[in-house]
């Protein structure tokens, strides 16, 4: 196997020392991963796999392969419709609909119906320490949710609702506490789509909606997304065709004196600090200094946490993913690897012919358009029986950040 391309990091996952790794021969790093130990490294293929990212440069984060099985094929028996009344009727009773926003699906119940949040929790597999946001489309349910906003919070929402910013507030004492796990505060968001707005309008509820794909899997951007994942586990699919955005709602922390980023997504940090000037960003340190040890996050005290669902991995496709910089050149091998990346290179220099399956996401590098099909592209990818995906990191800016953060995760074992 023949791979052309910038190493760093190497020894974060393999435990070779740095220093002299830098061969010219792949035969010479095959003699050096012999004698390595991978405890946790489990397919055939990895020797092969390791070749091949040699000569990447590869994300400094552990790197093991461990494919976990997912559910079992449901059977696809919930409806999908687009009638707004029929969605609002299922909710008033107490049933979960998935819904298109413009950032991705949700599953939706009734915020205030804990009957219907359990159900929620349990469709997704989600452990109870991870908080759901809850979507409104009014002045009224805000007040009623939540402590008075401050000026920070009331600029934000002004200048990003209707939108892909979620606020964590300080809750009020309506809010079932299994809505915030426990916690002092609610996250509210109020989303762009017209037909997610007209459903929210139509129930006059407060609607609790994670994404709508069982924990820890791909995000689902279009109706049929959640239908495979879910069709068997919940009653209804508003459909609102594929979502505009296409990451999740940026996530802001507004309890404390300065608003702090605890998930990047649809609302740029850039335009967040055009409205409210400089914005903390969260990173795991914080939760830890928060709430102790939090690798064990469904045995630990979560409660003092400040972003308990912000885990190391998240949005995970089961094919083993590899975050690296710059895919410069071809390779060979008889493994099937396939590429991710945001667009190809100029002036023909482009020859990556022996990837099983390449998905470029742009024409011309533009984040939004990437954003809008990055997890649809990752679906097809993980659906085609390969052995390993690359994914190219992008740009650290603007929406960039938000992609990162999920292929972090994403590749994160
Ligand atoms: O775009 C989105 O935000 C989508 C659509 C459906 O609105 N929803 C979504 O929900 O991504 P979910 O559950 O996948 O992610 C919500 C994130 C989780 O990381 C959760 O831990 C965090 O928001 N969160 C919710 N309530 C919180 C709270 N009170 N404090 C801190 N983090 C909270
Ligand atoms: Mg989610």
């Amino acid at each position: 196997m023949l791979i052309w391309g910038d190493l760093s990091d190497f020894s974060e996952f393999t435990g070779l020392s740095h220093a002299g790794f830098l061969p010219t021969e792949p035969t010479v790093v095959a003699q050096k991963l012999h004698r390595c130990d991978f405890a946790e490294i489990r397919q055939e293929c990895v020797l092969t796999i390791l070749l091949l990212l040699s000569r990447f440069s590869v994300s400094p984060i552990p790197f093991s392969i461990d494919c976990h099985s997912p559910d079992s094929m449901p059977n696809k028996t919930c409806s999908v419709t687009s009638d707004v009344k029929w969605a609002a009727e299922v909710l008033r009773s107490g049933g979960l609909v998935a819904f298109g926003t413009e950032t991705v699906y949700g599953l939706g119940a009734n915020a205030l119906d804990e009957h219907a949040v359990a159900r929620v929790f349990e469709a997704k597999n989600r452990p109870h320490f991870d908080p759901l946001i809850v979507h409104i489309a009014s002045a009224e349910w805000l007040d009623r949710l939540a402590e008075q906003l401050s000026p920070l919070a009331k600029r934000l929402a002004d200048a990003f609702w209707p939108g892909p910013l979620t606020m964590v507030l300080p809750k009020k004492p309506i809010v079932p506490d299994l809505v915030t796990s426990g916690l002092p505060s609610v996250a509210i968001r109020m989303p762009g789509h017209p037909l997610a707005l007209e459903l929210l309008e139509v129930v006059d509820l407060p609607i609790a909606a994670p994404s709508a794909n069982l924990f820890g899997q791909i995000s689902p951007t279009t109706a049929q997304h959640v239908l495979d994942q879910l069709g068997d586990r919940i009653d209804l699919i508003l459909d609102a065709g594929p979502c505009g955005v296409g990451v999740e709602s940026t996530v802001v922390l507004m309890t404390e004196e300065r608003p702090r980023i605890l998930r990047h997504g649809g609302v740029t940090q850039e335009q967040l600090e055009q409205v409210v000037g400089p914005v903390d960003v969260y990173c795991n340190e914080d939760n830890e200094e928060e709430s102790g040890d939090i690798s064990d996050p469904g045995h630990g005290n979560q409660v003092g946490a400040i972003a308990p669902g912000m885990l190391s991995q998240h949005y995970s496709p089961t094919t083993p993913l590899a975050l690296v910089s710059n895919v410069t050149a071809e390779l060979l091998t008889d493994q099937r690897v396939g590429l991710l990346r945001l667009s190809s290179r100029p002036n023909g220099s482009d020859t990556l012919t022996d990837f099983t399956m390449v998905e470029t996401l742009t024409d011309d590098g533009d984040l939004r358009t990437a954003a809008t099909s990055f997890f649809a592209a990752l679906r097809r990818l993980d659906s085609s029986g390969l052995d390993l995906i690359l994914a190219e990191s992008f740009p650290e800016e603007g929406l960039g950040r938000a992609l990162n953060d999920r292929l972090l995760r994403a590749c994160h074992r």
